[in-house]
């Protein structure tokens, strides 16, 4: 180490094979764009400047990603790995080393590159290989037969019989000097099967000035699988979820079953959560001690406290649940909605941007929006707040101690006062006074006598 560590990430790659418009980068894994997760491994290793080498529909790559700590860099035509490289050398400081990561590797953890970059220095070559059982496409490490010096690297297309049958391969992830890189690289040529500059050509320059190329390895062979095709990017999907399960369980969390569970961001749990089958969980979810989320949930950025339960197939977004609630089954909670502790949401029931406070309960197919509800309300199946007259929103107010009778409609702005009593079926328009029983109804008559309507026979 030492010196200026620069990173050079190549993504300029059309990316064929995904057959889509939008550049292979930034197709997801886990909820977010590939080069998001190769810039997280890059940041952590806190380098002096990440480049990124982009090219067709480099804009929308820009786009995606507004911050200032990266420089891009366009290359237009793609003429290979050593070509794109190229472009970004008028970045690369003479007194620095650039690690080269690929936008199209998003599993590469931190711990494997600094293993690398701590393998090579200003005077040294590091390449990160690794042995695949199949190395089928791969460009192959050649060593010298006696010394076991890496001789140099040979793409698949370039191989000959003896060469493919070489198990050691070339990640792509490498580590070179940038005095080396400066007087190397233009030197590069296209003679080969596909008319590319190859960057792993450098190697045999490095060979002919004794310039040490060492190796390193990737703590799991999975972190240098890169992605080219839709179903290269399900099964990378598949082993970023298996390992995150995998710390989960390690952590002490329940997982009915680990290979059924997708997190699409950071999941954080207290002590003895359970989780059922098929959850979903996105953005910033953090759940408290002895959560229990049952099956088929989607909750993204949420906080549940400890001892609350979630049943089976609620949908829960941007909202905070207090301890010992219990929400389902069949439950949404909509954006803004704060629930305190011991409050009883149930099936067919939306809640959106309210608060609702200690005890209260909104048990059966009820629509609650824009609504401040006090401590131990009762709001009655079928209940709805009407908080939407075609043009603007406007609130509701439950105090305390409230008791609604089922198939109510509250038309906002209304405030329901401490302890009133709304009498089921009731249209409530005007506020009410406080401890009395509301309702609007219309008597119920009897016509004695009449006969309902019959076919003529
Ligand atoms: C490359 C390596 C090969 C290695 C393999 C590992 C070379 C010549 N070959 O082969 O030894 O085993 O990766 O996966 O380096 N890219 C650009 N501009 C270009 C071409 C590529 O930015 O002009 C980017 C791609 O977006 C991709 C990366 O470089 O992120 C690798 O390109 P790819 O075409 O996949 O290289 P391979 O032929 O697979
Ligand atoms: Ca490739």
């Amino acid at each position: 180490m030492g010196s200026k560590l620069h990173i050079v990430i190549l993504a300029a790659g059309i990316g064929k094979r995904m057959k889509s418009s939008l550049p292979k980068v930034l197709h997801e894994l886990a909820g977010r764009p590939m080069l998001s997760h190769v810039l997280e491994s890059a940041r952590a290793l806190q380098p002096y400047r990440i480049c990124v080498v982009i090219g067709h529909g480099g804009e929308q790559v820009i786009e995606r990603f507004c911050t200032n700590d990266l420089i891009w860099i366009k290359q237009e035509p793609q003429l290979g790995t050593g070509h794109a490289l190229l472009q970004a050398l008028p970045e690369l400081d003479e007194d620095g080393a650039t690690l080269v990561l690929y936008g199209d590797v998003p599993l590469v953890r931190t711990g494997t590159l600094s293993k690398l970059v701590q393998e090579g220095s200003e005077e040294k070559c590091a390449i990160l290989t690794t042995e695949l059982e199949n190395p089928y496409g791969y460009g192959r490490i050649i060593r010298n037969e006696d010394t076991r010096a890496i001789a140099c690297i040979v793409e698949q297309k370039d191989a000959t019989e003896t060469q493919r049958s070489v198990n050691e391969i070339n990640t792509g992830i490498m580590y070179i000097p940038n005095r080396k890189l400066h007087a190397w690289l233009p030197k590069l040529k296209n003679d080969n099967a596909q008319k590319e500059y190859y960057l792993t050509d450098l190697i045999k320059m490095a060979v002919d000035e004794n310039v040490p190329i060492l190796s390193a390895q990737p703590d799991h062979n999975w972190e240098i699988l890169g992605v080219n095709s839709r179903a290269q990017m399900a099964e990378l999907e598949r082993i970023y979820q298996k390992e995150n399960a995998g710390r989960l369980l390690e952590d002490g969390v329940t997982l009915y079953d680990p290979s059924r569970i997708d997190i699409r961001g950071r999941l954080e749990c207290g002590n003895d959560v359970e989780i059922d089958v098929n959850c979903l969980f996105e953005g910033h979810v953090k759940l408290g001690n002895r959560v229990k989320i049952k099956a088929n949930c989607v909750l993204k950025n949420v906080t549940v406290a400890d001892g609350t339960t979630i049943h089976p197939f609620s949908h829960i977004e941007n909202s905070a649940i207090g301890t010992n609630c219990r929400i389902g089954p069949y439950s949404r909670i909509r954006p803004d909605t704060n629930l305190n502790d011991n409050v009883h949401i149930g099936n067919f029931v939306e809640i959106k941007q309210s608060v609702i406070a200690e005890g209260s309960k909104v048990n059966h197919l009820s629509y609650i929006g824009d609504t401040v509800m006090g401590s131990n309300v009762n709001v009655g199946a079928g209940t709805i707040t009407c908080n939407y007259d075609g043009a603007y929103k406007h609130q509701t107010i439950i105090e305390d101690d409230v008791f609604i009778g089922s198939d109510t409609q509250l038309v906002a702005p209304v405030k329901i006062s401490r302890g009133t009593t709304i009498g089921a079926g009731s249209t409530i328009t005007k506020d009410t006074p406080e401890n009395e029983l509301t309702l609007s109804r219309t008597r119920q008559v009897t016509l004695t006598g009449w006969k309902r309507p019959s076919k003529h026979k």
